[in-house]
């Protein structure tokens, strides 16, 4: 018998055939009355698979017999890992397949924001290049970037700015072995040190607000936020008042606290470049981290290793 599977929202439908050749999965985005759900499901259902859909204690609570829980996310901070360990319940995440769509995203907003590029074709679309030149950017080659969390993606980033010529600090839990970037421990003094700052760390309680009013005053309106990880760590109350009031030089947010609501106040701002949390967006590696999900699946009922577990 087919083990019956929560499938937390819809999926590529690669990924749905996929999930109903090994699974009898069962839809809860379809799903009117989520309690009555997992009620129905709770003596059967052994995994849940899902991409943006929250994951809760109240959830994990209501199926005694779940097993695994697959996200086809590298971020889990929609997952309470603590109610998963509890129960050992195994978590997967689905890392590396998007490193190098991530890590190029975040070089396009800091790309974007520095040579002014949204603003600039607005300018050439409005007719303002026949009245007079678009005014000038910033250099980012000898640029400093600071980067918060040195993780995979962060080390992307890093090889990457590296080849545009920036010079590479960070900051991170710790200092790592394996990198001759030099190490802040203190965020605050890094912000006031760099040109760029690039959030790359995880979300999640650990690191929400980490990026507060003193670390955006000290990158300054000479300095520019790049946010391609989690709009919780970042307080973006504190980052819209800096930017209305041109304390920050400028942002690239591609992830915001309340998603899909985005400030309204930033859509006025020429030196802000806002993208709808698209860094993985690609379908090559949508395909890829769909399917890493569903393999992680597929392993644990067969009983084999898991390809990504996280928690
Ligand atoms: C999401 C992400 O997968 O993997 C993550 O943690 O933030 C993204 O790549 C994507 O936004 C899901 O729609």
């Amino acid at each position: 018998m087919k083990p019956d599977i929560i499938v937390a929202n819809p999926f590529h439908p690669d990924h749905m055939a996929a999930l109903a050749e090994a699974f009898t999965p069962h839809l809860m985005s379809e799903a009117r009355d989520q309690t009555a759900f997992l009620a129905a499901l709770a003596d059967k259902a052994r995994g849940i698979c899902t991409s943006v859909a929250p994951i809760t204690a109240q959830m994990i609570a209501a199926l005694p017999r779940l097993e695994i829980i697959a996200a086809m996310t590298v971020g889990v901070d929609h997952i309470d890992l603590a109610a998963a360990r509890a129960r050992s319940i195994a978590v997967t995440n689905a890392p590396d397949v998007l490193t190098d769509d991530v890590a190029d995203l975040g070089m396009v907003l800091l790309l974007c924001v520095a040579r002014r590029i949204v603003a600039a074709d607005r300018y050439l679309r409005e007719g303002h290049w026949r009245e007079a030149q678009f005014p000038l950017a910033n250099k980012v080659g000898g640029a400093t970037l600071g980067i918060l969390g040195l993780g995979r993606i962060g080390l992307a980033v890093a090889r990457r700015a590296e080849a545009f010529g920036m010079r590479i600090v960070y900051h991170a839990r710790g200092r790592r072995l394996d990198v001759s970037y030099p190490f802040y421990d203190n965020l605050v003094a890094m912000a006031r040190a760099v040109d760029y700052l690039m959030v790359n760390c995880p979300g999640g309680a650990a690191t929400r607000h980490l990026v507060n009013a003193e670390v955006i005053d000290a990158l300054g309106k000479d300095g520019a936020l790049i946010n391609i990880a989690r709009g919780s760590v970042v307080d973006e109350p504190a980052l819209v008042k800096a930017l209305l009031e041109g304390r920050l030089g400028g942002a690239g947010l591609d992830v915001f606290a309340e998603e899909p609501k985005v400030p309204e106040a930033l859509f006025a701002l020429d030196n802000v470049v806002l993208t709808p949390h698209v860094a993985s967006g690609t379908r090559a590696t949508r395909l890829a981290m769909g399917r890493l999900m569903v393999d992680n699946l597929l392993a644990h009922f067969s009983g084999r290793q898991l390809l990504s577990r996280c928690a």
